[in-house]
């Protein structure tokens, strides 16, 4: 049984899909949930779950180094074999990443190797792209770029603003997770496809 660690900053609703998705057929079952500000909606839901929680500020450590520190502690105490970022808005040192090389993922709001970064669905409407969609990726140093282990794509509709389009991608989001994170979980890294 493969133990998941689970670093948010936000609503959590990605880790919601994938603690749900974590039934007794699963390769893997979630040990923490984590977050950089502790008034992170996800947190009483993880909790509410009976899911252990670790909520730290990011703001009152002197560098982003200590933060980290602190941060992997309450990662190793639970002994993860994978990290899933699932909406962790926090970048990362090179440091971090390698103490977690191979085993930690990430899921992003466009279709890498579209739009790292911020703002990707204002991006991708001002670009005028047809489709949109979303990614999860293993972490590597280099920022939203490391090896892909699945998309999903939604169309771009006439009309649309940031709100819509982002809504459409965060439902695929809810699909596209938890359907890397068995597959992952299970030793398998083909990517997933959706739909
Ligand atoms: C999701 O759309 C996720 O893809 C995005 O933040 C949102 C978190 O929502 N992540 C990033 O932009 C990472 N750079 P959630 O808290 O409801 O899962």
């Amino acid at each position: 049984m493969k133990r998941v660690a689970i670093l948010i900053s936000g609503g959590g609703s990605n880790m919601l899909a994938l603690v749900r998705d974590m039934d007794e057929n699963h390769p893997a079952r979630p040990v923490l949930v984590a977050s950089n500000d502790p008034s992170a909606g996800g947190l009483a839901k993880a909790a509410a779950l009976n899911i252990p929680t670790a909520a730290l500020d990011h703001r009152t450590y002197p560098t982003r180094e200590a933060f980290e520190a602190d941060l992997a502690q309450h990662i190793d105490a639970a002994s993860p074999d994978i990290i899933c970022l699932a909406g962790f808005m926090r970048i990362l040192t090179p440091g971090f990443i390698r103490r977690y090389e191979g085993r930690m993922l990430n899921i992003h709001p466009s279709l890498l190797p579209k739009y790292p970064g911020l703002h990707t669905h204002a991006r991708a409407l001002a670009a005028g792209d047809r489709e949109a969609g979303c990614t999860v990726h293993e972490v590597t140093a280099d920022l939203d770029a490391g090896p892909i282990l699945g998309q999903a794509r939604v169309p771009v509709l006439p009309g649309d603003s940031e709100e819509t389009l982002a809504a459409r991608v965060l439902t695929m989001e809810h699909r596209l997770y938890p359907a890397v994170l068995r597959r992952f979980a299970a030793g398998d890294r083909t990517p997933v496809l959706l739909p």
